[in-house]
């Protein structure tokens, strides 16, 4: 399938989508949103793509949802707009596909709430993130509000949506919103290996560990605890702990 924003590679079983609309920074307008939808919808189809790695061509991971489009718009537009990157990050975060986003350089507004949509995030050491929204007299519109805060906890959330500031890369690593920080060189190489990590293990066994710990953040702990058995029991049904426990106890790699 053809982009006009996205250019998507396939290498090693991996799927690499580099967001490209270098005019402004790899801002978030509908089409750019409609191509990221699409492109999850098709990945989706196939059982063979099982994990993603999200970039941003040039310095920008992305800089935001897309301004110069927001100036005109009313309380229906805004409600609309709000509702199709919330609808577009949902797929994104609840899709089978584990998503690595590599932030190579700003990721504020719409383009930090992406990478938060991702299941992991590794930032270059020149990424900026941040939610900057209220300085633009707004609210964060695709996620960030929801997502910062189960990340991170009510204090770290605050200070980000209600300063706007943004962060380097080693403060996003201390506050917790990024997982690693790595050289701009060696980005797409650290989300390659922890892709390669994640590829090794039981297919089955990463996609409902996912889905349990996504339904858990929306769930009591009982209900979450309930959701672990139950798939604990269900992966029984397939061949993936057989082949995982032997390769253990016979002391070789597993075949998953
Ligand atoms: N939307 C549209 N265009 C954008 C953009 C955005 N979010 N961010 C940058 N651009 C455009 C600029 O207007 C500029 O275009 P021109 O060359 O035509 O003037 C081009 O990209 C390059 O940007 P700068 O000249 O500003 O580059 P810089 O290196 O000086 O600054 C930056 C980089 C700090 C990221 C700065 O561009 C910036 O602050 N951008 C806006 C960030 C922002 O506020 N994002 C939040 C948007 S609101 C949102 O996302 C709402 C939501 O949750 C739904």
């Amino acid at each position: 399938m053809e982009f006009k924003y996205l250019k998507i590679e396939r290498k090693e079983d991996i799927t690499f989508i580099e967001i490209n609309r270098s005019e402004a920074l790899n801002a978030l307008n509908e089409d750019v949103l409609g191509e990221l939808n699409d492109c999850f919808e098709n990945l989706e189809k196939e059982k063979s793509n099982r994990v993603a790695v999200i970039t941003g061509q040039g310095k920008a991971f992305v800089a935001g949802a897309d301004i110069a489009k927001m100036r005109d718009f009313d309380p229906t537009k805004a409600y609309e707009f709000s509702n199709l990157g919330q609808s577009v990050f949902n797929k994104i975060d609840r899709s089978h596909i584990i998503t690595i986003a590599a932030i190579n350089g700003f990721a504020l507004g719409g383009g930090m709430e992406l990478a938060l949509a991702c299941d992991i995030r590794i930032a270059s050491s020149k990424a900026k993130v941040g939610l900057p929204e209220v300085s633009l007299g707004l609210i964060p519109g695709f996620g960030g509000t929801q997502r910062l805060v189960r990340l991170v906890g009510t204090g770290i959330a605050c200070e980000v949506v209600l300063t706007g500031n943004q962060y380097s890369a080693a403060e996003a690593l201390q506050m917790g919103i990024v997982n690693k920080v790595t050289e701009p060189e060696e980005l797409l190489s650290e989300a390659t290996k922890m892709a390669k990590a994640i590829l090794s293990r039981g297919t089955n066994a990463i996609q409902q560990a996912k889905r349990v710990i996504k339904l858990g953040i929306e769930d009591s702990m009982e209900g979450g605890l309930y959701q672990e058995k139950a798939t604990f029991s269900s992966l029984f049904n397939t061949q993936e702990p057989k082949e995982g426990l032997s390769a253990f106890l016979e002391k070789r790699k597993p075949n998953f």
